[in-house]
């Protein structure tokens, strides 16, 4: 079975063929992070203005690259929530305007959950459950039990800034570029994580919830508004860094004594950095753990399709009606009424 994806909750227009849930047979991804990086941070009219221009030249290409043309497609998957609404508008309008006109189903995805299948996605294998899954992205920071896909138990998220924002803020002080998390990466690797003790915030009641808005703080106090020589920005970094981390797999370590699982999935653009996954691989050396393949880690269309195939089977191979809505905020354990 053939599915187009189509993605646009934020600042990536992407379109992908894959095959039968797994098979990716294209993806085309146009990024707006060119006109953010003047603002540190997406600036949504203006992703918005470029959705516009790109969605259609990226699902044409995504066809092209499969060598496919509409009557090769059996299900056209979309991106339905959460994200930034205008911007979800225009993916879902231009997977209906298709559905009418080629006259195929439609089913709306879960951007969250979608992340999390991207890392089951390299393999035909079932998944290994129940296991924790992890968002780690510019947008979300949500911990889960998985029980089966499209079941989740939620375990955690974020009460002010998504990890991978917190990661921007930080650069934006060290004057990096944006998007920060690849170079705060970058610039840690000459800096000493201990120099600074940062920490990320306890969420009093909640303490398998997040809280990464006063470790920004933190920084902003330690730069002290003065010029850092490079050293002190990559020990600012490096500090920042381990401290996020840290918090991180703590959560796991509680989470893991309230919900037994063997293995975790993570997903999220952070899941890029290569320090998060040593650290986690040190302290859960008996927990298996899958990683999202680097093209699928940031967001993207193949995530969408992927997951929209194995939607479209458990909804008795049922497409969405086409006043299906797109919705800024939507929690990922709704998308469990068709497990
Ligand atoms: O998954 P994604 O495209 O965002 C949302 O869906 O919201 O991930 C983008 C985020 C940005 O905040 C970016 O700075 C962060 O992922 N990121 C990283 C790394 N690569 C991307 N953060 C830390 N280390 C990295 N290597
Ligand atoms: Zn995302």
């Amino acid at each position: 079975m053939n599915v187009l994806g189509i993605e646009s909750s934020c600042d990536e227009t992407s379109a992908s063929v894959v095959k039968d849930g797994h098979k990716i047979l294209s993806q085309t991804i146009a990024s707006s992070a060119d006109i953010h990086a003047h603002y540190g941070g997406v600036f949504p009219e203006l992703a918005c203005r470029r959705h516009i221009e790109a969605i259609i030249p990226v699902i044409d290409e995504a066809l092209e690259k499969a060598k496919m043309g509409p009557e090769d497609i059996d299900l056209i998957a979309v991106t339905k929530g959460p994200g930034l609404i205008g911007a979800l508008l225009i993916g879902m309008h231009a997977a209906k305007g298709l559905s009418i006109a080629w006259n195929k189903p439609i089913i709306g995805v879960n951007h969250v959950e979608a992340h999390l299948y991207a890392a089951m996605m390299g393999s035909e294998k079932p998944p290994c459950l129940p296991a924790l899954g992890l968002v780690l992205s510019g947008g979300h920071t949500l911990l889960v039990q998985i029980t089966n896909l499209g079941s989740y138990e939620f375990i955690g998220t974020t009460v002010d800034d998504a990890i991978g924002e917190a990661f921007d803020k930080v650069a934006t002080l060290l004057n990096l570029p944006y998007p920060g998390g690849p170079h705060i990466e970058f610039i840690a690797k000459q800096g000493d994580p201990k120099k600074f003790s940062f920490k990320a915030g306890h969420v009093k009641k909640h303490p398998l919830n997040f809280s990464f808005s006063g470790i920004k703080t933190s920084v902003l106090y330690a730069i002290k508004g003065l010029p850092l020589s490079d050293i002190e920005k990559a020990d600012i970094a490096a500090s920042f860094q381990e401290a996020a981390f840290s918090d991180i797999a703590n959560k796991i370590t509680l989470a893991l004594q309230q919900f037994s699982c063997s293995a975790i999935y993570l997903g999220g653009g952070v899941c890029n950095n290569q320090r998060l996954r040593k650290l986690l691989a040190e302290r859960f050396p008996h927990l298996q753990i899958f990683w999202p393949p680097k093209d699928l880690s940031l967001d993207n269309a193949a995530m969408i399709a992927g997951l929209g195939f194995h939607k479209f089977r458990q909804n008795n191979k049922q497409g969405d009606p086409l006043d299906l809505e797109a919705c800024a905020r939507i929690p990922i354990t709704l998308s469990n009424h068709i497990a």
